[in-house]
């Protein structure tokens, strides 16, 4: 047990799955895992432990923001022995080069978020993905036939706000999207030296308010769940 996260020790697999939404945990686990455990529900953050083919992996909620991503990760890296971290989230894309559905492994995330400087003395704006998970993904991608892009991303602290230009640590660090969390993820496994890659689904084009809807979103989302589940298998 750690304070977030109610599972006993040994419940938890090397290789965690994280979505934001604990309801986006449970479908994955419920349609992709066999043999599947409820090993925590502390704040309805729910985490699942089961097996794909054969491989025992976890899939549990970050929630959303760096805050929320910074908590969840550290207590797993450090207090459930996890080695690799994939979150699998949604993006909005900032330019209309990148299109509804393109999947995105990303590179590197910048933020204007003091998360890693004053947790960890990371001074950089910008934080690369951490050890051989973004490698494993781009290859199962070439494997799997699922087209994949990579590029940097803006983890941004704010989601409503007042202006609507492009945020400057998002342009200065060539950003083509948008989320809250990878940030935070990548700077606990720098600082952990864990394994941590983001993987992201384009749900929003900024410029043109084009948007995947509510139905849409769960067949949306099934390439990125059975990469990241087939690059799981691989670490
Ligand atoms: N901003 C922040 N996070 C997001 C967005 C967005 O527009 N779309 C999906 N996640």
């Amino acid at each position: 047990m750690s304070i977030h996260i109610s599972a006993q020790k040994g419940d938890i697999a090397r290789t965690v799955l994280m979505p934001g939404d604990p309801l986006r945990a449970r479908f994955i686990a419920e349609n992709f895992l066999q043999q599947v455990k409820l090993v925590s529900q502390t704040r309805n953050a729910f985490y699942f432990t089961g097996t794909y083919k054969g491989k025992e992996i976890t899939i549990g909620a970050s929630g959303m923001g760096c805050p929320s991503i910074g908590i969840y990760s550290y207590e797993l890296f450090t207090e459930y022995e996890v080695d690799n971290i994939i979150r699998i989230g949604t993006c909005g894309a900032y330019t209309n080069k990148l299109k509804l559905f393109d999947l995105i492994n990303v590179d590197y995330a910048a933020s204007e978020s003091t998360f890693a400087r004053y947790a960890w003395g990371i001074k950089d704006q910008c934080i690369r993905h951490q050890g051989k998970a973004f490698k494993t993904i781009k290859k199962a991608a070439k494997e799997l036939s699922i087209p994949l892009k990579n590029c940097n991303i803006h983890s941004s602290d704010i989601f409503y706000r007042k202006n609507s230009d492009i945020p400057k640590v998002a342009a200065a660090n060539k950003c083509l999207a948008v989320e809250m969390e990878a940030f935070a993820l990548f700077a606990n496994a720098k600082h952990l030296g864990k394994t941590a890659a983001t993987l992201l689904t384009v749900s929003d084009i900024i410029p043109t308010h084009e948007k995947i809807s509510a139905d849409e979103r769960e067949k949306a989302l099934k390439p990125m769940m059975e990469l990241a589940l087939e690059a799981a298998m691989k670490m």
